[in-house]
């Protein structure tokens, strides 16, 4: 609604009171902002949709370990798919539950859609925050940081520091001239960031959704935006039928590319580590 992207969005929950509320709240604020028609309704309402943005899922109320809800979420995700699906919906489907890596592929295996319009927001927020955190630590703007969070949404995430670029020097050059850059206390600031959100508010809610407005965005407006995303491995770095984050080529057809970036050994163990426990974690909900 604040930018301007849809006509129309309907709000599906299965506490169809909390969606009228929601969407009555929303329909306030439509006036002053870059007004859509909000409604609370039904599958059959999102037949026609260009996206849908699955956000219902286990919540983790303080639980440091997004990987702890995945049975919970996995039923949610599953209903919503299948009543999705059943409507006639064929656009792109944005998974933001969590564990979002394996609500991802839950969501691709209920669909039947190609895995190129099955979409995880996945590490876009930790890079985000990532990002953020530089650039108040070496005083730049955000956007001049080229930066990368790959692998899981989670506690093994990979924070991809050979890539990191601010203004074309490595951190190891800014780390001569910035004081107080260390790596493991920003790696630790980075994966904790939700934990310590939820510890206050009891969940987190504007950094995921500019999260997935930014991907809406992308496809909407057919940018080819490159962005770290959930998607399916078909064995970049030998990695096959988990979904995870890598750096992907976003249009109006969802991905239309993975890349696969240089990385350092250490990271490559360390993304291999990842997908290792997000296989296990499939695993265990399909048992
Ligand atoms: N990917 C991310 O970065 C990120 C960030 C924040 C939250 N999340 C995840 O998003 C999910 C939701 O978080 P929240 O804080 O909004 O939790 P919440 O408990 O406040 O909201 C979940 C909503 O889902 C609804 N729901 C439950 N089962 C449903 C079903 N079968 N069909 C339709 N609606 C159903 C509930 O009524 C509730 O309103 C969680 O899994 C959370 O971990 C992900």
């Amino acid at each position: 609604m604040l930018r301007a992207l849809f006509r129309e969005i309907v709000l599906i929950d299965s506490n169809s009171a909390l969606a009228s509320a929601e969407a009555a709240d929303l329909m306030d604020a439509n006036a002053l902002a870059r007004p859509a028609r909000i409604w609370a309704g039904t599958y059959d309402d999102a037949q026609c949709a260009s996206i849908a943005v699955i956000t219902a899922g286990g919540a983790t109320l303080g639980l440091e370990d997004r990987l702890s809800v995945a049975s919970k979420s996995a039923k949610i995700v599953s209903d919503c798919m299948e009543q999705l699906i059943a409507s006639g919906f064929d656009g792109i489907v944005l998974v933001a539950a969590n564990p979002v890596d394996v609500m991802s592929l839950v969501a691709l295996r209920c669909s039947g859609l190609p895995s190129s319009r099955v979409i995880g927001t996945g590490t876009l927020l930790d890079t985000s925050r990532l990002r953020n955190d530089l650039a108040f630590a070496l005083s730049v703007a955000p956007t001049a940081i080229d930066a990368l969070v790959l692998g899981e949404h989670g506690n093994s995430e990979v924070i991809a520091f050979s890539t990191l670029r601010v203004g074309g020097l490595s951190l190891d050059r800014w780390a001569e001239i910035a004081d107080g850059l260390d790596e493991a206390d920003l790696s630790r600031r980075v994966r904790g960031a939700a934990y310590a959100i939820i510890a206050g508010k009891g969940y987190t809610s504007f950094g995921i959704a500019t999260a997935i407005v930014r991907i809406c965005e992308a496809i909407v407006r057919d940018e080819h935006a490159v962005l770290p995303v959930s998607t399916l491995m078909t064995g970049q770095f030998d990695i096959e039928d988990v979904y995870l984050s890598l750096p992907c080529a976003l249009g109006s057809r969802g991905i239309e590319r993975v890349l696969v970036p240089e990385l350092s050994n250490e990271e490559v163990a360390a993304l291999k580590n990842s997908a290792t426990i997000l296989r296990n974690a499939a695993a265990l909900i399909r048992s």
